[in-house]
């Protein structure tokens, strides 16, 4: 029987590691939190929906065999990693963060790091007045107080309700350098607010940014869950054949 593992998804770094992991002889099951209608699926099976809270997946990983669980979630998904570090202490199942590593700031990047979206909203009267909110869905209530500003709200998948002056962007990423750079002057961008999220896929954003000199608020990474992590998909394989028997 090949060793089980669970990865808990929803980033392209955790269907990079299904990938190699399945490959590589594991048993892999990776997990989705259900937000997005079609997420691209990874090879192996997929089990979508939440668990019910660390009790729930704590209940899950006993009930399946798991010999590890990956934690390949975004690093601003704070709940279900904590959620998976209690469950698995619980267990004592080997569990392993991969956590991609933070954008680095460049020479022209005009960063203004803040602490949450409350302080990215309270930054941005007089720094910009056409903005590109990159945040996702649930922060976009912390800027409904920004008066004067024209927000272009991308978003994977609609919201409920619009709570900004402004457009609606739908796409979903990875962007290119040069669609990032159309956009910007598509909408006459002066300013941009992101999450640090790292990685490629949505690093087109600060190079354009950068190249058209405008202010970037970034808001910082929420502290992570206790616990080992490394910060490649090749790091995350080699610990599995470590600990996954
Ligand atoms: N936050 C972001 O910016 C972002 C960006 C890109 C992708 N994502 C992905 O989208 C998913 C949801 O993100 P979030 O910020 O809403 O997470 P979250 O706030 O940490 O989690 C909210 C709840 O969603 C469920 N959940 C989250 N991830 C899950 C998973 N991989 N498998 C099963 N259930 C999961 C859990 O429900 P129960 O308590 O019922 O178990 C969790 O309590 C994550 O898988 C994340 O990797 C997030």
């Amino acid at each position: 029987m090949p060793a089980r593992v669970l990865i808990l998804g929803g980033t392209a770094e955790g269907r990079e590691l299904a990938t190699l992991a399945q490959a590589a002889g594991f048993g892999i099951v990776t997990s989705f939190a259900g937000q997005t209608p079609d997420p691209r699926r990874p090879p192996g099976e997929v089990r979508v929906g939440g668990f019910g809270g660390a009790d729930g997946l704590q209940e899950y990983l006993r009930n399946q065999n798991f010999s590890a669980l990956v934690d390949a979630t975004h690093p601003y998904a704070v709940q279900i990693s904590a959620q998976a570090a209690k469950a698995c202490e619980g267990l004592g199942l080997a569990r392993m963060m991969l956590l991609r590593p933070p954008w680095q700031a460049e020479r022209g990047d005009r960063w203004i790091e803040v602490a949450d979206d409350a302080e990215a909203a309270a930054t941005l009267p007089g720094l910009a007045k056409r903005v590109l909110l990159t945040v996702g869905r649930r922060a976009l209530a912390a800027y409904a107080d920004c008066h004067g500003i024209t927000f272009f709200v991308r978003l994977v998948n609609p919201p409920e309700l619009m709570p900004l002056a402004g457009e609606l962007i739908l796409a979903r990423g990875p962007f290119s350098v040069d669609d990032e750079r159309a956009l910007l002057a598509e909408h006459d961008i002066d300013g941009l607010v992101s999450r640090q999220s790292g990685g490629e896929a949505t690093y087109g954003k600060i190079t354009a940014a950068r190249e058209r000199g405008i202010p970037v608020v970034l808001i910082r990474r929420p502290k992570a869950p206790p616990g080992q992590s490394v910060h490649s998909v090749a790091a995350a394989l080699d610990w599995l054949k470590l600990a996954a028997v």
